[in-house]
């Protein structure tokens, strides 16, 4: 699996604890930055990842801004990008199963880095369920 990762200056911090713990998954990741708290604007950042994802070159993305809501709302404007704004496991596990998000948003400000790791891995490891959940994201393409 191949990831291309980004952040803001907002979402830095946890970006770098995301990049480790790839890292230390041996998880194949591309960092598009920033890599300094300069302040940036977060649709700079999430459009390069959305098109990359899109583009077929990467299998997922993760942006990570204060929020996460101005990465998820600048992502979802490319087509081909589903971008979920998730901090929870519950959501991760269902965003996977029922809408196969290929970009996950995380607001550094709004969870913690325990619980923004499990959100990571429970995402990076479900499967789209498929079946009757595939109709309904061709939709979304349409
Ligand atoms: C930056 O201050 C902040 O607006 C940004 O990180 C994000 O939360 C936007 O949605």
């Amino acid at each position: 699996m191949k990831v291309v990762i980004a952040s803001d200056h907002g979402g830095l911090n946890l970006k770098r604890i995301v990049t480790e713990y790839l890292t230390d998954k041996k998880i194949d990741f591309t960092d598009l930055g920033p890599d300094n708290t300069d302040s940036v604007d977060y649709p700079d950042y999430a459009k390069p990842v959305a098109e990359k994802v899109a583009a077929g070159e990467y299998d997922k993305g993760i942006l990570i801004c204060g929020t996460g809501i101005g990465m998820s709302i600048t992502a979802n404007k490319t087509r081909g990008v589903r971008c979920a704004l998730v901090h929870d496991t519950f959501s991760a596990k269902a965003t996977r199963a029922h809408n196969d998000s290929n970009v996950l948003a995380m607001g550094e400000r709004v969870i913690g880095p325990g619980l923004a790791l499990e959100v990571v891995d429970t995402w990076l490891n479900t499967e789209f369920e498929g079946g009757r959940h595939e109709k309904r994201v061709c939709k979304i393409e349409e």
